[in-house]
């Protein structure tokens, strides 16, 4: 007899979609609505199975894995694609943005587009940048009131050469840790501080040994979904444009819920009595504006700055 069921399911496509943060958390969630918007649309045809909190792959395997189609998607920082694709280091300038809507103009935009187009030098399929948040800092021993308090402190960032600038230029060492590692390094002292959104430091319990929090807004987390181009090259147009639709609702609900997960995580976290929670000031964030400056020199410098200049008048048209 033939078994139709089991017919239709040799003839699924899977995707493996790995990423390194908890579900409850704006990647988290996105990357399940993808998955059930994209079965809905294929009709079956396509389903998605979903590795998070870096159970498959960690920060330093998750691009070798994708690029070797171990695993069909991932959705890594932009900040960790940087020596990858160096000129997306104008991503993790601090204070370039100010509010969730500048950041959806960018990413969502032509400039975005344009940003994911620059993968298809290393054959990786750019599918969408998706939102977590601003970042804030937490601490161990202090809180962070005025970038002084950052002298000979140890500051976890991601590997990228302006996030790790911009601790060094506050007086700081910066440590460059895998997010999976990140809570042990935490918990052993081995790390005084580090920048993330709060959904991150809430989800991963990093308030539990950091409960000194400084609310600076002064950078962005945001992700880019990658597919490995190979496997994308080998769906047929309708799939294609399944894909392409169940992403483009995924970004869209994405940039929603992430501002809604951080709120919520503030809410918690000012529930809790044993975290000191502080706001950066106006006027000590002009300071750490101005010890930054030197970022954006080199940056136009080094890498044409012509994203610069598109970035700066999206922002202020
Ligand atoms: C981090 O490493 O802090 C972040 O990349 C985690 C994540 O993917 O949100």
């Amino acid at each position: 007899p033939v078994d139709e069921e089991q017919q239709g399911l040799n003839k699924q496509i899977v995707i493996n979609f790995s990423h390194v943060v908890a579900e409850d958390t704006p990647k988290g969630q996105a990357a399940i609505k993808f998955a059930e918007i994209l079965e809905q649309k294929s009709n079956g045809r396509i389903h998605v199975v979903i590795y998070p909190n870096g159970m498959l792959y960690n920060d330093n395997n998750e691009l070798k894995a994708l690029q070797n189609n171990d695993v069909q998607m991932i959705a890594p920082t932009f900040s960790k694609m940087t020596k990858t694709i160096p000129t997306w280091e104008i991503l993790d300038l601090p204070y370039l943005f100010h509010t969730d809507e500048e950041v959806e103009d960018v990413l969502n935009g032509r400039i975005g587009e344009q940003l994911l187009n620059q993968l298809n030098r290393v054959n990786i399929k750019g599918l969408a940048f998706w939102n977590n948040g601003f970042k804030q800092m937490s601490s161990e021993k202090k809180p962070l009131l005025k970038w002084e308090d950052f002298k000979n402190l140890k500051v976890r960032t991601m590997p990228s050469h302006v996030l790790q600038s911009q601790f060094e230029l506050l007086g700081a060492s910066s440590i460059n840790t895998s997010f999976d590692e990140l809570y042990t390094e935490v918990e052993k002292h081995k790390i005084d501080a580090q920048e993330n959104t709060l959904s991150n430091i809430y989800s991963k319990g990093f308030y539990k040994v950091q409960n000194h929090i400084t609310l600076t807004n002064h950078g962005l987390l945001g992700y880019a979904v990658l597919m490995n181009e190979d496997f994308w090259n080998s769906l047929p147009q309708d799939l294609q444009d399944d894909v392409v639709e169940a992403m483009q609702e995924a970004t869209e609900w994405n940039f929603q819920i992430a501002k809604k997960l951080n709120q919520q995580d503030l809410e918690k976290l000012k529930k809790d009595p044993n975290i000191d929670l502080n706001t950066l000031s106006v006027a000590e964030q002009k300071k750490w504006e101005k010890k930054f400056k030197p970022l954006y020199s080199s940056y136009e410098k080094n890498i044409n700055s012509t994203f610069l200049e598109e970035i700066r008048s999206e922002i202020h048209h």
